[in-house]
């Protein structure tokens, strides 16, 4: 009785955090723009002069962390409230990714599928994925030689090889892989299916009427239900048939099979078998559409930018010259392109609004009462643009990133990992990300001048109006864009290096 009378006491003294007033019932649903809500939100919160506001979505509480130190305050220091996931009803229930953990609000599942999948993924592990990371950089210099304007097409193709490889031992075929196939159809069906996922983190945008889905969509769900579980299951099945064959290669998935029938005794057989699909298809599920869309605006703001990509081209040929393509050896003496892939990161990140968090219990922050079962999103976009942290933050400016004297990474700037997220929910793959997305920047700017395109008559070829799309990943809008070799010592080096990592 005395908890439930300070609870209210709490409430009436305590108010919610700041946001726009809205209508009765609905809240603010019909506040919400159609485009790019990581803006509104910081507009707001810059209008109501309050880092954390909140909205009410059809009676649904959102708060919005508009800076670093509230995410910090709340997603990591309090991570023990702040760890869980709402539900997700579009992309777990309805599309069938429900087996993938980065969505699960079972913490039990969530904790053991964070203690496995983690050890795979740590900084000083990294070696071991080298040979997959090369394979990938350079695969996507022979594409982009053969057939440059299909370079989005390479781009999801040298990622999905990659990865396959790291979680299921899988070599791809050059072209028209079965298993990357079965993912990338299912990933691009609920990324197609009129941007679904973004319902997920945005329910209010289902009563916009033209999101409003028809009969249509719940035939293309149900479709795409089947696709999402052959994701986790088929390479899954075709893994545990190469071990009993004694083919299997050392993968994320055979030292699971391998490990847990001695580690997790305990467990039932099925709840086993479900913890390793779900670990092993969430490599693909959770690191090939963010580590995609980094690579696609790498391509963009190269045609945006040439002054950024003749730094690049500058300092590649000072420090490795024009006889080999670069390795991740050299990433101490090339810290521009260092500097190019955390500006990509900063100035375009894939989660503008990270992943949504869910508040286990009521709690009181800076004065404002955020109830239990609030959806809590870090505004990694906002914070990334935040002008206290970074100079004239709307510029595309690698160079922010520097010493003065341009040769090293400036450690008094802020590091970009916001884009990551926070607390106990961090990115885990983020060093095999970083990692990948270096090397392929170097190699690629190493070989290739990338362009704005233009028509017939020279004139350069409009950009999309909104250059980004709406979605829990967002990816830039297609683009037009040229992308030739730099020299005739480019493309020697390109086959030669290419031909043996296609064969
Ligand atoms: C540029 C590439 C990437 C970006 C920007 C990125 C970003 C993120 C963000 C913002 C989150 C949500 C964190 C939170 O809830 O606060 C997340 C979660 C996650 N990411 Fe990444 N990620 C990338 C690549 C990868 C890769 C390559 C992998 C796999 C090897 C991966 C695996 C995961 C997993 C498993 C989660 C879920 C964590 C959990 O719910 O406990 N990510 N990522």
């Amino acid at each position: 009785m005395v908890l439930l009378a300070l609870y209210y006491r709490q409430r009436k003294t305590y108010t919610y955090p700041p946001g726009p007033k809205g209508l009765p019932v609905i809240g603010n649903v019909l506040d919400m723009p159609r485009t790019n809500p990581w803006i509104a939100f910081r507009d707001w919160s810059r209008k109501m002069d309050s880092p954390v506001i909140g909205l009410n979505m059809m009676g649904m509480t959102m708060v919005v962390l508009n800076d670093l130190n509230s995410s910090v305050d709340l997603l990591e220091k309090r991570g023990s409230v702040y760890s869980n996931r709402p539900r997700f009803p579009m992309m777990a229930e309805a599309c069938g990714l429900g087996w993938a953990f980065p969505l699960t609000n079972n913490m039990e599942d969530w904790k053991i599928c964070r203690r496995y999948f983690d050890p795979f993924f740590r900084k000083a592990g990294m070696m071991r994925y080298r040979e997959s990371q090369l394979s990938m950089a350079r695969s996507l210099l022979t594409r982009l030689l053969d057939s440059p304007e299909r370079f989005v097409h390479h781009i999801h193709y040298v990622t999905g090889s990659m990865i396959i490889d790291i979680a299921y031992g899988i070599h791809a075929q050059p072209e028209g892989d079965e298993f990357i196939g079965i993912a990338d159809r299912a990933l691009r069906g609920i990324e197609k299916c009129t941007n679904m996922s973004i319902i997920d983190i945005l329910p209010w945008v289902q009563h916009i009427p033209s999101w409003i889905p028809g009969m249509w969509w719940k035939m293309k769900v149900d479709t795409l239900k089947s696709q999402v579980l052959q994701m986790s299951d088929v390479p899954y099945e075709w893994v545990k048939e190469q071990l009993s064959r004694g083919l299997a290669k050392p993968c994320v998935a055979t030292d699971l099979i391998s490990r847990f029938d001695d580690e997790m005794i305990d467990t039932s057989c099925e709840h086993r078998e479900y913890i390793i699909k779900s670990i092993s298809g969430t490599v693909y599920a959770a690191g090939s559409d963010t580590s995609v869309s980094a690579l696609n605006t790498l391509f963009l703001v190269m045609a945006l930018f040439p002054d950024v990509q003749r730094r690049a081209h500058e300092e590649i040929d000072r420090v490795v010259g024009s006889n080999r393509v670069p390795e991740l050896f050299d990433q101490d003496n090339l810290p521009y392109i260092t500097a190019i892939v955390k500006e990509i990161l900063r100035w375009a990140p894939p989660l503008p609004l990270g992943m949504p968090h869910c508040a286990t219990s009521a709690e009181i922050y800076n004065g404002y009462y955020i109830p239990k079962g609030a959806t809590v999103l870090a505004n990694s976009w906002a914070i990334l643009r935040d002008p206290a942290a970074y100079f004239n933050p709307d510029d595309f400016n690698p160079s922010r990133f520097l010493t003065p004297d341009g040769t090293k990474i400036d450690p008094n700037v802020r590091d970009p990992e916001a884009v990551f997220g926070f607390g106990r929910r961090l990115c885990p793959g983020r060093f095999l990300s970083l990692e990948s997305l270096w090397i392929t920047t170097a190699c690629v700017l190493a070989m290739f001048n990338i362009k704005r395109k233009v028509d017939d008559d020279g004139v350069l070829l409009p950009m999309p109006e909104e250059l980004f799309t709406l979605g829990i990943v967002s990816h830039p809008a297609p683009f037009p864009c040229s992308i030739t070799p730099r020299s005739e010592a480019s493309v020697k080096l390109i086959r030669a290096v290419g031909v043996t990592q296609d064969a």
